[in-house]
């Protein structure tokens, strides 16, 4: 099969939809590959903090793009993804807020996102991908052949990221996280550069009031009865 042919399931929306978690089951279920995009930029970020590399340093970055070798291996002990840099399991240095801010910056630098995209389009490949982000089904794979775009109520998002911390021993208030949350939405669809935003071709999945199995076997059943 070649890269196009390859079958694509995009999954967008905002932080706190569920994305990551639902991908990476839908992923397991339908046998396919995973990608979770803002990993990449992730790593961009925690390279350009470990060789404490300026934000405007374009080279260095761009090299360090061109050589890096991602993988996505099921699963941890915590039945999460593990993220490989070169063999090396990085998962938990890419989850501090230091890698998410470095990530969100990058992410407005056209030449980085245009460099990501080589990167992105070769996680295509038989017999087909999951990929999740802010601009899958719209900029990095527009002829996927089904794209989801999976949202909650901020409230709802503001609250599962309250519990997600309170298992870490961390206790976040709700209107902060709130606050947080609605400000993110907010850069994420405002910016320039491949904002998110639906595909025309998307379908729009609200995860507001169900479970992660519903929502897995809602995508999957798109899928399965095109
Ligand atoms: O989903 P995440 O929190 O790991 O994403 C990290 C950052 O990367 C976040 O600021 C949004 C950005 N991102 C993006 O611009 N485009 C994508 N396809 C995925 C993530």
């Amino acid at each position: 099969m070649t890269g196009e042919a390859v079958p694509v399931v995009t999954i967008d929306g905002p932080a706190g939809s569920g994305k990551g978690t639902i991908a990476v089951k839908l992923a397991g279920l339908l046998g396919y590959h995973y990608l979770g995009s803002g990993t990449l930029y992730r790593v961009l970020a925690l390279y350009s903090l470990q060789h404490q590399v300026k934000e405007d340093d374009l080279q260095a970055i761009l090299g360090m793009c061109e050589g890096m070798h991602i993988r996505f291996s099921p699963w941890g002990d915590d039945g999460e993804v593990r993220v490989l840099l070169d063999s090396q399991d990085i998962s938990d240095q890419l989850r501090t807020e230091e890698c998410a801010k470095g990530a969100s910056s990058l992410a407005t630098c056209p030449q980085v996102r245009q460099a990501l995209l080589k990167k992105q389009h070769g996680f295509r490949v038989t017999p087909g991908l999951v990929a999740e982000g802010r601009d899958m089904g719209t900029v990095v794979f527009p002829d996927a052949r089904h794209k989801i775009y999976l949202t909650a109520s901020a409230r709802e998002r503001a609250f599962r990221r309250q519990k997600q911390l309170k298992k870490q021993g961390i206790s976040a208030s709700l209107v902060n996280l709130l606050t947080e949350i609605e400000a993110r939405d907010a850069r994420d669809k405002q910016r320039d550069i491949s904002p998110l935003r639906q595909a025309a071709d998307a379908v729009r999945v609200d995860s507001t009031d169900l479970s992660i199995a519903q929502v897995v076997q809602h995508i999957a059943a798109l899928v399965q009865n095109e």
